[in-house]
């Protein structure tokens, strides 16, 4: 995969010489061709010839191919539809032409990008749906690659190289979108990767390989703590989980700073890398279990982060990344429920089900996090099936003590097309995580389990602005398009992009700012703070 920005007006991309030129079209386009200035333009003419000999409806992700077109030096042109052009449906339409054009031969492409509201949205979702559409997978399936792949070949895509045309390539906002684009289009891709990658190719040790490859940048700086370092830290609740295996865990930290980011308090990311999650001694049942190899996702979006943030090297950001990774294995050694166990804040933890470890290695993660003095923390894990059953595939969970962020985080995903939706946190849900052996039990019932999940680990970050993301239900795809999504990356740079500089700063208290908490329990109590919260149910 290799991409390429070039100025193509419509006259030009008739000598534009390639194996194929796609061509974006709406609705509207095929409707009344006649409505646009260039109708002269000869290519806009031959389009309209040919859709409305081929009643070509430019519905999202309708293709008409057309061999040795007239007018025209590319060898074929394709018509894609895409609806109204909505940005949803130029990613759809974009992702599905490119996922069956990957598998022709093709060496060179051009894709005539002609949005005259937004050229730079249409390109930024075109550069990401094509990136998403020729990756590939083959660390373990070599078979994968194309038989005559050169030496040059990029291992995770195939061998195809895509020109972007656009009407002004010069212009500063083309430049800003193209070089975006290509930052996160990497870093999603190596989410994607090691998402992918089984268990016994992605251990906790690898992931530290990763962190420290990246590191070798000289605006990231990478520590790999092994268990010996973890145990000096207190971390008794992240070791508890890790020992029931032979593989060591990491607690892995980065750090990236710009140029211009010497005294900014940082963003901390903090992400979940259980490299499989069996259960433990609470086992979970057989079928569908490989899917646990994803239970690093989290991790994987931060190492995805900062990927992105090697390419692009803004300025002004300051961003930490911790993950502590491990696998989740039964044992001899390993915890049993009813075990308690010391959190490195000091609190304990009585594990009622080994299967909700994620919050366990997380816990002692927010609470390594305070030393950085944070503008916001954001953990982001693939928690829990409860998740899953709440939204479904389609949105991740946001849980928030933090209105501002919240609505960061909110803005950020419908913007990179990366959403989510805020669950609540009202202090009653922790009622169920009430134990008589220990601070705090590891789980409730069944009932709300995304939220006793959040109301856990809430307990270990009330000294700082802190949002959660619960990824279980979209951070992989099941069934024959098994594999990772490399969500959530798109959201989290879009937010540390756009809306860092403008989140809340850490002198807020996390709990007085959490407005939506206070108005909900200001109408359950009508207005009587004196009232019990016992009393207000
Ligand atoms: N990694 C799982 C969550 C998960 C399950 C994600 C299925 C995606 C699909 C997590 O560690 C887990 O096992 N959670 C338990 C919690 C329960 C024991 C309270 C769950 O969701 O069942
Ligand atoms: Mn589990
Ligand atoms: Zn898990």
């Amino acid at each position: 995969m290799n991409f390429d920005l070039k100025t193509i007006s419509q006259s030009a991309a008739l000598s534009h010489k390639s194996d194929l030129l796609v061509v974006l079209q709406k609705t509207a386009d095929t409707k009344a061709p006649s409505n646009k200035s260039n109708t002269t333009s000869v290519l806009s003419q031959y389009l309209s010839k040919i859709q409305k000999e081929e009643s070509f409806d430019a519905k999202p992700g309708k293709t008409l191919l057309l061999l040795k077109p007239e007018h025209i030096q590319a060898k074929r042109l394709m018509l894609l539809g895409t609806g109204e052009g909505k940005p949803g449906e130029v990613r759809k339409s974009v992702l599905s032409a490119f996922k069956s054009i990957k598998s022709l031969g093709y060496k060179n492409i051009t894709l005539l990008i002609e949005e005259a509201n937004s050229p730079e949205q249409c390109l930024k979702l075109s550069i990401l749906a094509v990136s998403d559409a020729l990756y590939l997978y083959s660390k373990t399936k070599p078979s994968a690659k194309p038989a005559k792949s050169g030496k040059s070949q990029a291992p995770n895509s195939v061998d195809i190289s895509v020109t972007f045309g656009v009407p002004d390539a010069k212009a500063a906002t083309v430049q800003k979108a193209y070089l975006e684009a290509l930052a996160l289009g990497e870093g999603i891709e190596l989410a994607k990767e090691w998402g992918n990658r089984p268990a016994n190719h992605a251990t906790p040790t690898h992931l530290g390989n990763v962190a420290l490859n990246l590191g070798k940048h000289p605006n990231i700086k990478v520590n790999v703590l092994g268990p010996k370092e973890v145990e000096k830290l207190g971390m008794g609740s992240f070791i508890s989980v890790a020992q029931g295996s032979s593989e060591p865990l990491r607690f892995i930290t980065m750090e990236y700073r710009g140029a211009r980011a010497k005294s900014t308090a940082p963003v901390v990311l903090v992400g979940k890398g259980i490299t499989f999650d069996t259960g433990g001694i609470s086992l979970k049942p057989g079928a569908g279990m490989d899917e646990m190899k994803f239970d690093m996702c989290g991790a994987a979006s931060v190492l995805g982060v900062f990927k992105s943030l090697s390419v692009l090297r803004p300025d002004d950001l300051h961003v930490v990344g911790l993950i502590p990774t491990c696998e989740n294995m039964p044992d001899g050694t390993a915890i049993k429920p009813g075990d308690v166990v010391t959190s490195m804040s000091g609190q304990t933890i009585e594990i009622l089900n080994t299967d909700a470890e994620g919050r366990l290695i997380l816990c002692d993660a927010l609470t390594y996090a305070k030393r950085y003095k944070p503008k916001a923390v954001i953990d982001i894990a693939t928690l829990t099936g409860a998740c899953v059953i709440a939204l479904g595939h389609l949105r991740s969970g946001l849980f928030s003590n933090n209105d501002e962020l919240a609505h960061a985080l909110e803005k950020a995903g419908e913007a990179s097309l990366d959403t989510c939706w805020r669950m609540p946190l009202d202090d009653e849900y922790a009622d169920a995580l009430k134990s008589n052996f220990a601070d705090v039990a590891n789980v409730g019932d069944r009932s709300a389990g995304s939220v006793t999940a959040a109301k856990f680990l809430q307990r270990f970050a009330n000294d700082y602005v802190w949002a959660h993301l619960d990824i279980a239900g979209t951070a992989w795809n099941s069934g024959a398009a098994k594999g990772s999504t490399g969500r959530p990356v798109g959201l989290l740079m879009e937010y540390l992009l756009n809306h860092s500089n403008k989140s809340p700063s850490a002198s807020i208290p996390a709990k007085k700012a959490d407005s939506a908490q206070v108005v909900a329990k200001t109408i359950r109590g009508s207005g009587s703070k004196s009232r019990s919260k016992s009393s207000s149910k």
